[in-house]
Parts: C-alpha cells; sequence; structure tokens
C-alpha cells in the first residue's frame, strides 16, 4: 500500500514539474561518444563517416519524420556527398501558407579530428531537439532538420574547405534539392546554423576575438572584457533581416534559466572578408539566396582548448566536462521553444487541457491513497 501511494506521489509531482523538455546530458555525452569521436571524412575515415550518417538517418527515421537521403557530386570525382534532411510536414505543407523553420549542423569533419565540438555536439543537440518536437506531428508549419555534408573538406595544412571552394553540402542543398522538393514558392521563416557550439569556458582571459570585434562591435567586445574575458557565451549572428530569428533566440535563451551561460548577438553588416569570423558555416549558403538564418557557435578556435584543438586530433571527447554538456542543452532547449513557438502544435488548448484533468486525477488518486494508507496504519 505505502509503495502503491509513493508511486502515486511520483506520478502527481511529476506531473506538477515543469518540462525540463527532456534534454538528457547523458545520452547526448553517449551519443557523443559512440558517433562522433572519431573523423567524419571521405578520405581519412569514410566507414566511421557512413556509420554516423546512417545513424542519423535511423534517429530522423525512429522519430517519424519523413527522411532525405540527398546525394550529390563532389568536385572530387570518386566522391558523393550526402546530406540527411528530416521533414516534420505541418498541415500547410507545400501551400503558400507554411512558414518553415528548421535546424542544421554539418557532421563531417576535417581529415584528422575526431570533431566531438566540431561539429558532433551541434548534431546531438539537433537530434535531441528532433526527438523533443516529432512527438507533436500536428503542426501547421513544418520543421525541417538537415545534417549537412562537406562543409569541411581538407586537411588542416590545406585551408580551402568546401564550402568556400569546392563541393559543399548546404550549397548542394540550397541549390538542388530544396527547389526539387517544393513545388509552391517557400513560404519560409528561416533556418538555425549551428556549428562548434558545446565549448564553455568561464576562466579569466580564455575567449579571444578576430579585430574585428573591437572595430565595429564595440559593445559587444566591451561587454565580454569588462567580465574578464571569459568564453561563457554563446555567440548568435545574423543579418538585419534575420532579426526576427535573432530575437526569437534571444528571448527564448533568457527565459530558460542557467544565467551562468550567456549569450552574445551580433548583426553582421556584410558578406565580405572583413567579417570572414561570421561566415564560416553553413548559413552562407541561405544568405547567399536572401533566406533567413541565423549562426550559433562558442566563437571555435577563438575560445581556449579549441584554439590549439581547432581542426585537430585534441578536439576531442576527454575534453568534454559536465558543465559544457549544461551548455550545450540549454541551446537545445531554447531551440525546441523557439521552434515550438514559431510552428505552435494545434489545439495545443486542448492538449493542455487534458494534461490539466490527467494532473487532477493524480492528485485525487494520491489524496485517496494518502487516505487510505493513514488508515491502515492506525
Ligand atoms: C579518390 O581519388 C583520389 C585520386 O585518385 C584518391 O587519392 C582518393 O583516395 C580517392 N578517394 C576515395 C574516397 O576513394
Ligand atoms: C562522457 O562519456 C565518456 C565516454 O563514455 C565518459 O568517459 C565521460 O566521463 C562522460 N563525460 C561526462 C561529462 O559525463
Ligand atoms: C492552423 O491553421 C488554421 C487554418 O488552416 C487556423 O485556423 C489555426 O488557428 C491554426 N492553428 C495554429 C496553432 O496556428
Amino acid at each position: 500500500m505505502a509503495v502503491f501511494s509513493l508511486f502515486l506521489l511520483f506520478t502527481l509531482v511529476s506531473q506538477l514539474t515543469p518540462c525540463s523538455c527532456g534534454v538528457d546530458t547523458v545520452w547526448m555525452n553517449t551519443t557523443l561518444s559512440q558517433h562522433f569521436s572519431q573523423p567524419r571524412h571521405h578520405v581519412a575515415n569514410p566507414g566511421y563517416k557512413q556509420q554516423t550518417m546512417t545513424f542519423i538517418r535511423d534517429e530522423f527515421r525512429a522519430l517519424g519524420l519523413e527522411t532525405h537521403i540527398h546525394t550529390f557530386p563532389t568536385l572530387l570525382g570518386n566522391v558523393t556527398g550526402v546530406n540527411v534532411i528530416g521533414v516534420l510536414k505541418g498541415r500547410h505543407f507545400n501551400t503558400p501558407s507554411d512558414r518553415i523553420v528548421g535546424i542544421g549542423a554539418h557532421y563531417d569533419t576535417m581529415r584528422n579530428t575526431p570533431g566531438v565540438n566540431d561539429n558532433g555536439a551541434a548534431v546531438v543537440v539537433m537530434l535531441q531537439a528532433a526527438r523533443e518536437l516529432s512527438p507533436h506531428p500536428v503542426r501547421n508549419y513544418t520543421l525541417f532538420f538537415v545534417a549537412f555534408d562537406f562543409e569541411e573538406w581538407e586537411s588542416s595544412s590545406n585551408i580551402r574547405v568546401a564550402c568556400g571552394h569546392i563541393s559543399c553540402g548546404s550549397k548542394s542543398l540550397v541549390k538542388q534539392w530544396m527547389e526539387n522538393f517544393w513545388s509552391v514558392p517557400l513560404g519560409w521563416r528561416g533556418m538555425f546554423i549551428m556549428d562548434t557550439i558545446m565549448n564553455f569556458d568561464n576562466s579569466r582571459s580564455s575567449q579571444h576575438f578576430p579585430r574585428v570585434f573591437e572595430q565595429v562591435f564595440r559593445s559587444q567586445a566591451q561587454s565580454i572584457n569588462s567580465d574578464g574575458g571569459r568564453g561563457d557565451f554563446l555567440m548568435v549572428a545574423g543579418r538585419k533581416q534575420d532579426k526576427m530569428l535573432q530575437q526569437a533566440f534571444h528571448a527564448a535563451w533568457t527565459n530558460s534559466g542557467q544565467p551562468q551561460f550567456e549569450l552574445e548577438s551580433f548583426t553582421v553588416p556584410a558578406m565580405t572578408a572583413h567579417f570572414e569570423a561570421f561566415l564560416r558555416s553553413d548559413h552562407v549558403a541561405f544568405w547567399e539566396v536572401q533566406m533567413s538564418a541565423v549562426f550559433i557557435s562558442d566563437t571555435a578556435d577563438y575560445r581556449s582548448y579549441m584554439s590549439a584543438c581547432y581542426h585537430q586530433a585534441c578536439d576531442r571527447m576527454d575534453k568534454v566536462t559536465p558543465s559544457m554538456l549544461d551548455f550545450a542543452a540549454k541551446t537545445c532547449r531554447t531551440l525546441i521553444s523557439v521552434l515550438d513557438k514559431m510552428a505552435p502544435v494545434v489545439d495545443a488548448t486542448s492538449a493542455s487541457d487534458g494534461q490539466r484533468s490527467s494532473g487532477i486525477l493524480s492528485v485525487c488518486l494520491a489524496i485517496l491513497a494518502l487516505v487510505l494508507c493513514h488508515f491502515q496504519t492506525r
């Protein structure tokens, strides 16, 4: 009887606890170590890269997303690129009233790096967000998840990366796949692109930055310096036309607790070499065709151990600390909240009515059990 009451009390408490949104740092760490802790490069480690791609595809499928494998030719004759796409179609799918919103991150790495932070962590965060959003399939607007191939390309001695000069998964997606997948002009709200997002270091002087910060982004540079130059923030960068996405992210970040993890927003004035630090990922493919997207990053090689480990062998599992996982979890909760607001569940009111009445039922059952238990022990 006591066990039964305890069970009911537990049910009651779990009904009243606010949503932790299921972001599970243990799962994140395990998934990183199982699928994102070795090089994922088409020459250095094609087998592991293929396994990771298969894992992402199977996760999308298991969540019930419409899953697509987008293969594209690269400038290396014998190598095909593979983007993995998960679509949660809204009621307005393929009509002009859709307002598609998505998350993207590249899963490939440079030749000799395990790429745990660049960019395993971001893919894991995307998969967690997809997992939390997909059990509520009835939305008006379409959710879109993409794991990009060929964001990176060559060895560290070769500074060329795919999206700068050769084949690029995100550019192929935008120019080939998206054009064919939708037959109406896109109702596009935007894409949150993550690249290298997990490094958090709140020790003094762990953050440095390109000169452009001090020249153009004085207030952010001041805010970071006045705080002891700590790498304790996430960066979100967009153009003027991406302001709505940036503001939505900012608001959700502020509301998701853990204020030790800060956020700095940047409005990028131009896509020129001067602003190269803000142009280093797949959002550029969207910016080039005037589609809304923002870039989310921990600033990569401008922070603590990643100054030495960016694109190198030491971007590996043993650098991962509990606070780094918590930092990534906050990014994940923020994205879940943003997407859930931009593409709300239809009939949300009746769903929460249902939850409320089952909550009330648990309260009644728990009281009944306590009363019975009380009489039994007398
Ligand atoms: C593709 O061809 C190049 C040059 O012939 C070779 O060095 C490379 O290993 C090949 N890549 C794969 C993945 O087979
Ligand atoms: C993450 O997983 C690795 C490998 O399984 C383990 O050694 C490590 O202690 C875990 N790290 C954290 C912060 O939980
Ligand atoms: C979904 O779209 C319908 C019209 O098709 C509208 O009546 C309804 O309010 C929308 N619901 C949400 C949650 O946006």
